[in-house]
């Protein structure tokens, strides 16, 4: 693939990854289409490569839409997700099913979106952003795990089906980054009182998680791990990114 022609989409700019592999790949030269529920043009350095599209993955008529200005695109990054950091009794399934619409039917709806063109052209790589907690499960994120494990074995089993197009899938799994609006954004997402049941455990695991000193992930681990997936047609199924999941993939 050529930088100067490359065109990847993806989903989840307004912050954290997302935001950084835009800018990372507008470096590297290549044409992005950087996707946001409320599009920020000003996120991101000016640029004639750059396009800046509204984007719900929850929505298929945004996603239709999104898909239909991108035009053709050489690869899709499914990045946006949100977190949920609860005991199974204290989420009500609403709540379960706004995580699994957004990490695991936003993946699969946006992945469908865009086959048909990867198989007319016969090229085109698919980049789902999991995480490393499916490597080694933490308590009180069963949930979210259920929602990026799901993802991994839609991914491993896609691409399977894929390879005879031309088309290729993988999966990133970070580690933790504490820098990116995720941890807030899954506090928010669980507003409200604690399981009472659960809430000395709770506790403990968010001061054991608060003092960890175990070294973290950076988005730019993200980016760099993305950019081989999609660069490199040798790249492995699977790419742990950042020191802690380097780690765990290892043990
Ligand atoms: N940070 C971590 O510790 C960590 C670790 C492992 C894996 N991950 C995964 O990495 C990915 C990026 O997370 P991050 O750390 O960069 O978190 P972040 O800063 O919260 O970014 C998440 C992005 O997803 C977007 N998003 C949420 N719901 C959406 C929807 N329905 N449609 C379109 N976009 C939506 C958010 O947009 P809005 O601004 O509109 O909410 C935001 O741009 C996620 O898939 C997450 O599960 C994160």
């Amino acid at each position: 693939m050529s930088s100067s022609t490359s065109t990847l989409l993806i989903t989840g700019c307004s912050s954290g990854f997302g935001l950084d592999a835009a800018r990372f790949f507008l470096d590297q030269g290549w044409h992005v289409i950087a996707t946001m529920r409320v599009p920020r043009a000003d996120l991101l350095p000016r640029s004639e490569r750059l396009r800046v599209l509204p984007l719900d993955v929850t929505n298929a008529t945004s996603i239709r839409e999104c898909v239909e200005a991108a035009g053709p695109i050489d690869a899709l990054v499914n990045n946006a997700g949100v977190g949920l950091l609860a005991p199974l009794e204290g989420v009500t399934l609403d709540q379960a099913r706004a995580i699994f619409d957004t990490n695991t039917l936003g993946t699969m709806a946006m992945t469908q979106a865009v086959l048909p063109q990867f198989r007319q052209r016969q090229a085109g790589v698919i980049v789902n952003v999991t995480s490393s907690v499916t490597l080694k499960p933490l308590p009180l994120l069963s949930i979210y795990t259920g929602s990026k494990a799901a993802v991994n074995a839609f991914t491993e089993s896609l691409a399977l089906e894929l390879a005879p197009f031309g088309i290729r899938a993988h999966l990133v799994l970070p580690g933790r980054a504490p820098e990116t609006r995720f941890g807030d954004n899954a506090r928010q997402s669980m507003a409200g009182e604690p399981h009472a049941a659960y809430a000395d455990f709770q506790a403990r695991v968010f001061a054991a998680v608060r003092d960890t000193h175990t070294p973290v992930t950076r988005a730019q681990d993200v980016s760099e791990a993305v950019w081989r997936a999609v660069t490199d047609p040798a790249a492995p199924m699977r790419l742990p990114a950042g020191a802690d999941a380097l780690a765990l993939a290892a043990a």
